[in-house]
C-alpha cells in the first residue's frame, strides 16, 4: 500500500463537538464551541479541554477567573447554534441570547448550564498546562445533568438518542454518529481466547 508524508499538523481524530460555558467577572454567561476535548481520568472523573491561548477567547478568561466550567453536548439539530458559538466571540456580543439559548446556575460549581443541551458536565478546574498554542484545562466532574429521554433504564447515556455532532477537522465538516460495529472489550477477548488456544497460552 503506497503511503504519503503529510504536511505537519496535529491530525485530529473525529471528536464529539462540545459547548463550554462559564461566567465572566460580571456574572454574564458566555459559551464557545470546542473540538479539543478528552476524558482524562476515571477516578476522580476528569475531562480536559484545550483552548487557544494565543488568540482572544473570552471563555478561556472566564474559566481561568471562575475556576469552573460546564461542558455541554449539543445534538445534531443544534448544529447551527453550535457553529455560531464557534465563530463569534463573547467579547463582541451576547452569543447565547442571540441564538435563543437560556442558562441556569450549575448545582455544584460556579458556572452556567445551557438549558437547551441534553447533557451537561459541571466541572471544577483542577489543573492547567500550556503546550504550544493551547492551554489544557482539566476539570473534575462534580455533577452530571442529563435529559431523561437520552438515558436507558440503568441511567446510562444512549448516544443514538443524544445524537452528538461529530466534527471532522480534516474536511471541516460536521457529521452524525455511525452504526455500532462490535461490542467493546468482548471482541478483543474472543480474539485473545482464540490466539491463546492456538499458541497454548490458555
Ligand atoms: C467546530 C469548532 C471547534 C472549535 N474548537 C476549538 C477548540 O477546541 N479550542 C479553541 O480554542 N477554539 C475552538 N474553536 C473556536 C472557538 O469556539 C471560537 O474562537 C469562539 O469564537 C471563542 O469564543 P469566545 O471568545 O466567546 O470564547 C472551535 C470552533 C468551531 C466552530
Amino acid at each position: 500500500m503506497a503511503k504519503k508524508e503529510l504536511k505537519l499538523r496535529a491530525v485530529v481524530a473525529p471528536t464529539e463537538t462540545v459547548i463550554v460555558s462559564a461566567y465572566d467577572e460580571e456574572r454574564k454567561a458566555d459559551a464557545c464551541t470546542l473540538a479539543f476535548y478528552m476524558v482524562s481520568s476515571h477516578v476522580p472523573p476528569c475531562v480536559t479541554i484545550a483552548i487557544n491561548a494565543t488568540q482572544r477567547r473570552k471563555t478561556l478568561q472566564s474559566i481561568l477567573k471562575s475556576k469552573a466550567f460546564v461542558l455541554g453536548f449539543p445534538s445534531v439539530d443544534q448544529v447551527k447554534e453550535t457553529d455560531y458559538l464557534g465563530v463569534e466571540s463573547g467579547y463582541n456580543t451576547d452569543k447565547l441570547k442571540n441564538i435563543g439559548f437560556t442558562v441556569s446556575d450549575a448545582k455544584m460549581v460556579y458556572a452556567p448550564i445551557v438549558n437547551e443541551l441534553l447533557l451537561s458536565l459541571e466541572c471544577k478546574v483542577v489543573h492547567t498546562v500550556t503546550i504550544g498554542s493551547h492551554m489544557q484545562i482539566t476539570g473534575e466532574v462534580k455533577n452530571i445533568l442529563a435529559d431523561e429521554n437520552i438515558l436507558d433504564e440503568n441511567g446510562r447515556i444512549l448516544l443514538n438518542r443524544l445524537q452528538p455532532i461529530i466534527y471532522d477537522e480534516e474536511q471541516g465538516e460536521y457529521m452524525t454518529l455511525g452504526d455500532k460495529v462490535a461490542d467493546a472489550f468482548k471482541t478483543g477477548i474472543e480474539v485473545k481466547k482464540l490466539l491463546d488456544r492456538s499458541t497454548g497460552h490458555a
